[in-house]
């Protein structure tokens, strides 16, 4: 891959290479050559996406460099292009970025020459995202053929709903969408089903979060969590096996009863700590890819006994 901007670059083989090579890893965390620097360019906040690729890098040895739009030169009107230009000139080997635009990839510079790993883009995509949640998902049933996903919720303003729905439906998935009036996504022609049919009939409930900063009008938590979100009473409707995912930040009490954040269903914290393992993965991937990182790294690693970088 060039630079790594969407899920739908990626071929149903590449996919289930990334989530093998992501348990690897755990085990066998390639060794660099030399000293590479990663830089983090969040124009937008993040708490996940930005702290599990500064530990995915720092966990592959890389050296990180941490840049947040707030309180650097884009306040004085620095472009996304320069910006993108300078870490470039400054020796950044790798940088994962993160924009408000759904539209940034098209002012990469043509000639940079490092790769680029999109960390959310708009309301577009969050690849990585996708990708930790389908190796949430594989861990779980150990396939994607014929699974009931019902993702629910903020489909408009969500990225996340648009990577997984294209990823899952072409991994065989059967995807379904809930969405309380207006919050749905025309573009998207999936079919719709109420919260309280998706509950009865699904395999994994993805819940998205309300994105109240980009609604005109305040949603109120508690009818929200009623009508549209996971109650108690909603929950055990579900069939036994079935689990529930969130990509976070919560409303808790709004998506879902704050109770059950953490019940024996939620997969919300794996989906977390998955997410260190695909970036870790992704990362050598694109590093191997430009030849930055030697082929062989992983492999020397497992031949060390598979505990870490030798
Ligand atoms: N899931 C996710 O992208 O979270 P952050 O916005 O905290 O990175």
């Amino acid at each position: 891959m060039r630079h790594f901007l969407s899920v739908q670059q990626l071929t149903k083989e590449q996919i289930m290479d990334i989530l093998q090579s992501a348990d690897t890893i755990k085990q066998a965390v390639p060794a660099l050559p030399q000293q590479l620097f990663a830089a983090n360019l969040f124009f937008e906040p993040s708490t996940r996406t930005r702290m599990s690729f500064t530990a995915a890098e720092k966990r592959l040895g890389m050296e990180v460099l941490d840049f947040q739009a707030a309180g650097s030169s884009t306040e004085k009107g620095e472009s996304f292009y320069d910006t993108v230009k300078t870490f470039e000139a400054i020796g950044a080997n790798l940088l994962v970025i993160r924009h408000p635009s759904d539209d940034w990839a098209s002012e990469i510079p043509a000639d940079l020459s490092i790769p680029v790993i999109n960390g959310g883009a708009g309301k577009r995509e969050h690849p990585t995202q996708c990708l930790l949640d389908l190796l949430t998902i594989y861990q779980e049933f150990g396939r994607f053929q014929d699974l009931q996903v019902v993702i629910a919720g903020d489909i408009k303003h969500s990225r996340v709903a648009r990577s997984n729905a294209f990823a899952l439906k072409r991994l065989g998935a059967n995807v379904h969408l809930s969405a309380p009036p207006g919050m749905g996504d025309p573009e998207l022609s999936f079919p719709y089903i109420s919260m309280d049919q998706a509950v009865k009939n699904c395999d994994v409930l993805m819940l998205l979060r309300v994105q109240r900063e980009r609604h005109e009008t305040e949603v109120e938590t508690v009818s929200y969590l009623q009508q549209y979100g996971l109650t108690l009473e909603r929950e055990e409707q579900m069939k036994i096996h079935a689990i529930v995912m969130h990509p976070a930040p919560v409303n808790r009490g709004m998506e879902i009863d704050a109770t059950l954040m953490e019940c024996g269903r939620s997969r919300i914290f794996k989906q977390m700590e998955n997410g260190v393992y695909i970036r870790m993965a992704v990362i050598a991937n694109i590093l191997q890819e430009w030849g930055i990182l030697d082929e062989t790294a992983f492999n020397k690693c497992e031949a060390a006994g598979g505990k870490g970088r030798p």
